[in-house]
This record gives structure tokens, C-alpha cells and sequence, in this order.
């Protein structure tokens, strides 16, 4: 595998994503939301970086898919959702591929009616995009490449690890 980000580059990358994040809010009070599972790595780093009052949710958003860029419909399970209406919301994704997930979970999301929606991802591929959306705060901008680690699974193996590495064909064909 080759490593694409660095743990060192990836904590600098979170640390001015929360920057941005910090000057667009203020002390307001906020409600981040992390999209299960690939923002798990993120989030625990990131919620720490924020010092406004804030509130932490999770859903759980998931393509039924078989070969591992090809997808099914998304599912979106909304049931752990904290109650969010007239609430700043902040979306967490780990990757900005097509941009279908996130817009799904946007309209989702505004059905329970919150004061405001924005959306952070780590990543966000070049090239990918299908959607109009862009993501309000985004970490870095990467090539068009199948990756892995910082929360970002292949069949759900690899988010252990610390750094953000490429998945080339040999890796595909040892798991
Ligand atoms: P989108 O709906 O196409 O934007 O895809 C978003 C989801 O696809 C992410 O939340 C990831 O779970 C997954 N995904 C897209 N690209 C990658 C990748 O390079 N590595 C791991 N997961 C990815
Ligand atoms: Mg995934």
C-alpha cells in the first residue's frame, strides 16, 4: 500500500478543517452529525478540536454494493439522530466521492427541520463528482483512487489505520 497522507498531515488537515469550522459557527451552540461507520476516525479527532457548546449525533448511511465501487440503493438509518429542529447542524463524512450519500442525507436531514445544514468531509475526489452539492469545509483534495485508513474501510477491513493509504491491485487480491 501507499501511503497517500500521513498521520502528521492528516492531524494538520483536521486541525484547519476545525479552523473553519470554529470561525463559521462562533460560540454557537452546534450539532455535529457523523455518517456511519467511515466517520468515526474523523469525528473523535474533530469534536475535540471544537470548543463551542456542541452536541454529538450519528446515522448510519450505506450502499447495498457487491464489487467495491459499484452501489445499490442507500440506505439511511436515522434512528440514533438527535432531536435537531431549529438546531445548526453540521454533517461529518469521511469521503466525497459521487456526492450521493451526502446529498441523500442532506434532504434526510432537513425533514427534521433544523435552523441550518452544512456538511464537512475529510476527502473529497477529484473528478467524481455527479451531484451539484459541495461540501461547505473540506481536508484535502485527492486523485481518483480507491482508499483506505483514518475510517475509510475496503469490505470493512483497513479503518484502524492511522494514515490514509492508496488500495492498489496486489492489496485487493491478498484480503
Ligand atoms: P459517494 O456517495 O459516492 O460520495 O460515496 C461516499 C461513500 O462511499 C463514502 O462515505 C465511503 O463510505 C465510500 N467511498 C467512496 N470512495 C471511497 C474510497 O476511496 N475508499 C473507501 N470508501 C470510499
Ligand atoms: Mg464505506
Amino acid at each position: 500500500m501507499q501511503i497517500l497522507l500521513t498521520e502528521e498531515e492528516l492531524r494538520e488537515g483536521v486541525a484547519k478543517m476545525a479552523t473553519s469550522i470554529s470561525e463559521c459557527y462562533a460560540n454557537n451552540p452546534l450539532t455535529i452529525v457523523g455518517i456511519l461507520t467511515g466517520s468515526v476516525v474523523l469525528m473523535a479527532d474533530m469534536i475535540r478540536l471544537l470548543e463551542m457548546p456542541l452536541r454529538v449525533g450519528v446515522l448510519q448511511a450505506r450502499s447495498y454494493q457487491g464489487a467495491t465501487t459499484t452501489r445499490g440503493p442507500l440506505i439511511i438509518n436515522d434512528e440514533l439522530m438527535p432531536d435537531i429542529e431549529g438546531r445548526e447542524v453540521l454533517l461529518l463524512d469521511d469521503i466525497f466521492d459521487t456526492g450521493r450519500t451526502l446529498k441523500e442525507v442532506e434532504a434526510r436531514i432537513r425533514r427534521f427541520s433544523p435552523a441550518t445544514v452544512r456538511s464537512a468531509v475529510l476527502l473529497y475526489k477529484e473528478g467524481r463528482q455527479e451531484v451539484e452539492m459541495v461540501p461547505d469545509f473540506i481536508g484535502f483534495k485527492i486523485p481518483d483512487e480507491f482508499v483506505v485508513g483514518y475510517g475509510l474501510d475496503y469490505e470493512d477491513a483497513y479503518r484502524n489505520l492511522p494514515y490514509l493509504a492508496v488500495l492498489e491491485e496486489e492489496d485487493l487480491q491478498s484480503t
